[in-house]
């Protein structure tokens, strides 16, 4: 058996290449390259997948959790609450606002942002929390939810990690004021190309991001404020409504690979993390962790697997934020999550055969 890869994108792009091509030559035929109708088109699918009234596409995820920051009113002087434990661009939407993030540890079971940390962060500037729904496993959108309300703050999600997640059965996307989505090509729904979404249900914030993702335009040449050039381009929009009709059943066989490792690892030395009742992951990520990092992992690689590391660095601990004078120990679940972490193996397109060698190299470990 060759190499087994963390994610493969080719095995998933050689199965659709006659449809996706069939897709962009309609594009070509129009020129519709920057949003137009198949970008439109997409967005009203993904509006429906995601159970929302509205979905505006953008040229990539951290485009959408900047702009929505800036359809929030959030600026200079603001401060907005976020895991430590997430993929920087969470962070990234607040700093391009002009935000202060403020970094909350992870518990050290679900690995999400721990809600009973968070009212000692919130300070009258506070703004807003970001919920990420991080690996694909939604976090606790309820208590999230209850407390934002609590304290008159915005909640946002970023869902980035999670296109068919659901929590307590409804899908991801409709909880907060909005919701951002990274189309990045390695994620569970991914463009061929750089692309990203908001979606809402709330009017005005579907009409003021379709204007600041658009030169701050509704008329051209007419510019009500300053914006920027975030559109999604057409290639990407109709590249995703192909891949947005498989969605589902890529989401299920990750989550029936998801089941096989969480039912047949049984390695003491492997902690995997815990699924909460009310989430249906979707399992864009299987990290597991392991106290002996560097042995698993040479362990793995001497098999012929592959494991990657999301994410090795905390955010708190980032070069690019260290103006903010956190230090080691602050967060110590979300630090030993970055020192302990592996990435299994997992895309829809791995075999049974493939499982079943990543299950017993890992049980022979
Ligand atoms: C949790 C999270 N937020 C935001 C982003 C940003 O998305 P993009 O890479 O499309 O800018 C990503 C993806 O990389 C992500 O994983």
């Amino acid at each position: 058996m060759s190499k087994i890869p963390c994610l493969d994108l080719k095995r998933q792009h050689d199965s659709l290449k006659a449809e996706i091509f069939a897709a962009f030559e309609k594009v070509y035929e129009k020129t519709a390259f920057s949003g137009g109708p198949f970008v439109e088109q997409f967005e009203n699918e993904f509006a429906a997948f995601c159970g929302t009234k509205s979905a505006i596409g953008v040229n990539n995820g951290t485009s959408a959790l900047h702009l929505a920051m800036l359809a929030l009113g959030i600026g200079p002087g603001d401060e907005v609450i976020i895991p430590a434990n997430t993929f920087i661009a969470t962070a990234w939407g607040v700093s391009h606002a002009g935000a202060t993030p403020v970094f909350v540890d992870c518990t050290s079971d679900t690995w999400q942002i721990d809600v009973a940390k968070i009212e000692a962060k919130i300070t009258p500037k506070t703004k807003a929390i970001i919920g990420v729904h991080l690996y694909g496993q939604p976090c606790d959108v309820g208590a999230l939810m209850e407390l934002a309300g609590k304290h008159d703050l915005f909640f946002v999600e970023d869902a980035a990690q999670a296109q068919g997640a659901t929590y307590n059965g409804t899908n991801v996307g409709g909880f907060g004021e909005m919701a951002c989505f990274s189309f990045y090509p390695g994620k569970n729904l991914g463009a061929c190309g750089e692309a990203g979404g908001i979606t809402t249900n709330t009017e005005k914030y579907n009409t003021h991001l379709r204007s600041l993702r658009n030169h701050g335009s509704v008329v051209r040449y007419y510019h009500d404020e300053i914006g920027y050039n975030m559109r999604m381009g057409g290639l990407e929009g109709a590249s995703l409504s192909v891949k947005l009709k498989y969605l589902a059943g890529w989401n299920n066989r990750r989550r029936e690979i998801a089941k096989r490792y969480q039912a047949e690892i049984k390695q003491p030395k492997i902690t995997l993390q815990a699924q909460p009742e009310w989430a249906n992951s979707i399992y864009h990520l299987f990290v597991v962790t392991c106290n002996e990092k560097d042995n698993f992992v040479k362990h793995l690689e001497d098999n012929n697997i592959s494991p990657a590391f999301h994410y090795p660095v905390p955010c708190h601990l980032q070069k690019a934020y260290a103006h903010l004078g956190y230090k080691e120990g602050d967060f110590p679940n979300s630090e030993y999550l970055a020192k302990h972490c592996v990435s299994l193996p997992m895309f829809a397109e791995l075999t049974d055969e493939e499982v079943s060698k990543v299950i017993a190299v890992i049980n022979a470990y």
